[in-house]
């Protein structure tokens, strides 16, 4: 079982950031595209991004369960442990807040703001920094 969410905590990771490069890669793409490619390619952008955000979902779940399974409780961990989630916090409320722009431009028939690309770019950024803050943290 304890396994198990391990192995979720890692899936969601290669999915949170396959999806956060792959975004990257059509964002490029779409500055070149023309006529009818235009909104198959952000449809396709909307959904990554999607898959992202639940995997982040799936990271903060497995890794409070994993928190529990394997230290009892959340007392004696280090700084770069507390890093991690701090730098997880931070990448949740990057990606809650594209979430919600890129929602309110598609309801409102407007292109989302500029913004939405800084966020994107950051999302990928921010998860290499929790991967070396967890590496760190656990690696005794
Ligand atoms: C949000 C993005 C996150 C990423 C990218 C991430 C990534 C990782 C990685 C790469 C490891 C393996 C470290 C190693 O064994 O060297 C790990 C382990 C771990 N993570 Fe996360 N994590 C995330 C979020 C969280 C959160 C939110 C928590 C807790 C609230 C958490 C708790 C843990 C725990 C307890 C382990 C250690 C499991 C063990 O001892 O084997 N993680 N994480």
């Amino acid at each position: 079982m304890v396994i198990f969410l391990k192995f979720l905590h890692f899936a969601a990771l290669a999915l949170a950031l396959g999806g956060g490069v792959a975004n990257i890669v059509l964002g490029r793409q779409l500055a070149t595209a023309e006529g009818a490619a235009k909104p198959v390619v952000t449809a396709a952008q909307r959904t990554l991004a999607r898959v992202s955000a639940l995997s982040l979902l799936v990271l903060w779940v497995t890794g409070i369960g994993l928190v529990y399974a394997y230290y009892g409780g959340w007392s004696g961990f280090g700084t770069a442990f507390w890093g991690k989630i701090a730098v997880a916090a931070i990448l949740t409320v990057n990606m809650g807040v594209a979430q919600h722009l890129m929602s309110h431009a598609r309801k409102s028939g407007t292109p989302p703001p500029k913004a939405v690309r800084a966020m994107g770019l950051a999302g990928p950024v921010l998860l290499l920094v929790i991967v070396a803050l967890a590496t760190m943290a656990f690696s005794y």
